[in-house]
């Protein structure tokens, strides 16, 4: 990203405006809508794997361990590389341009809603895992992403920035549209669904489930390692796994950091209950004929 920002004069460095791809709210000069469309018709193949989240919903947390799987829980192995090197964003701009000569497996990440990601996906070619997370955390921890991310706006108010959010007029637009999407069009792809709060809960079966899915066979011991190594406190003591080495421009470290709490109902600190209620009632609106049982929900 550092790229972007360093031939921009100091006000434009403040943040990349969005733009719709598709109905889809994207970042100029991350995303291009022409290389967007040539994602949409590249080649899959079965060895390839995507892991696809709303933002703040644990992205660099599957971003770690995915390559401690493909490490089999060794650290050392590729780690003197960032975490978007190591499984980038398949949807930024010049990812998609080097997208096809990659020799397989490829594994990357995504934000992308179900309709936009590469059609041969759906004949359940490759594999996707989907994380979720309680849209209320999803909320806090992206108002406080804003604040420390120079690509966005700051939000006047955490209450401004909640309005934005319910109506969806943030990056990746409604996170009601996004995961109702790829819920009920679960059966046309080859799809494993984790949530962030079953991985605070038991790290280690998710991990098992992962492998399961993705067929790589790591012993126990393997597997107690790549637990290790993706802990939070591992991870924001990790310089390569916390995003610390993106330049300032970017994020502004003076005001929050990328590993933030990881913790589960933080925005029970946050949202006022009238507030809550307002929250409540849009989702029951957004989600009434959605048949998921969310952990959160229990
Ligand atoms: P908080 O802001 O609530 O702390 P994403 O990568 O999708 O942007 O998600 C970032 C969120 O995942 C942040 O949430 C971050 O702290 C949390 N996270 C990252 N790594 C984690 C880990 N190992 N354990 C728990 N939470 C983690």
């Amino acid at each position: 990203f550092c790229r972007l920002t360093g031939t921009m004069s100091e006000p434009e460095k403040k943040h990349l405006p969005l733009f719709q791809y598709k109905g889809f709210n994207l970042i100029t000069g991350i995303h291009n809508a022409e290389e967007l469309d040539k994602l949409y018709d590249t080649e899959i193949y079965d060895s390839d794997i995507f892991i696809v989240t709303y933002p703040k919903s644990g992205t660099i947390w599957m971003q770690q361990i995915m390559s401690l799987i493909e490490t089999k829980g060794v650290l050392n192995a590729t780690f003197n590389m960032n975490t978007a090197d190591r499984i980038p964003w398949v949807e930024a701009d010049k990812t998609i341009q080097k997208f096809a000569s990659l020799s397989p497996p490829r594994i990357h990440v995504c934000h992308l809603p179900w309709n936009l990601t590469p059609k041969e996906l759906r004949q359940k070619k490759g594999k996707i895992i989907y994380v979720s997370r309680n849209p209320k955390d999803v909320l806090v921890s992206f108002y406080h992403f804003h604040k420390f991310s120079n690509i966005f706006e700051t939000p006047k108010d955490f209450n401004t920035f909640l309005e934005k959010f319910l109506n969806g007029n943030v990056f990746c637009s409604s996170w009601f549209n996004h995961i109702k999407g790829w819920y009920t069009h679960k059966d046309d792809f080859n799809i494993l669904f984790l949530s962030y709060e079953e991985m605070i809960q038991d790290l280690r079966s998710s991990v098992k489930k992962m492998c399961t899915f993705l067929d790589r066979k790591l012993s126990d011991e393997e597997i107690d390692n790549v637990v290790e190594h993706s802990q939070f406190h591992t991870m924001k003591n990790n310089s390569f796994a916390n995003y610390r080495q993106v330049c300032p421009e970017i994020f502004d470290y003076d005001k929050g950091s990328f590993m933030r709490k990881g913790i589960v109902g933080d925005w029970k600190k946050h949202l006022t209950v009238e507030q809550n209620e307002k929250f409540d009632e849009v989702f029951q609106e957004k989600m009434q004929d959605v048949p998921i049982k969310f952990i959160w929900r229990n």
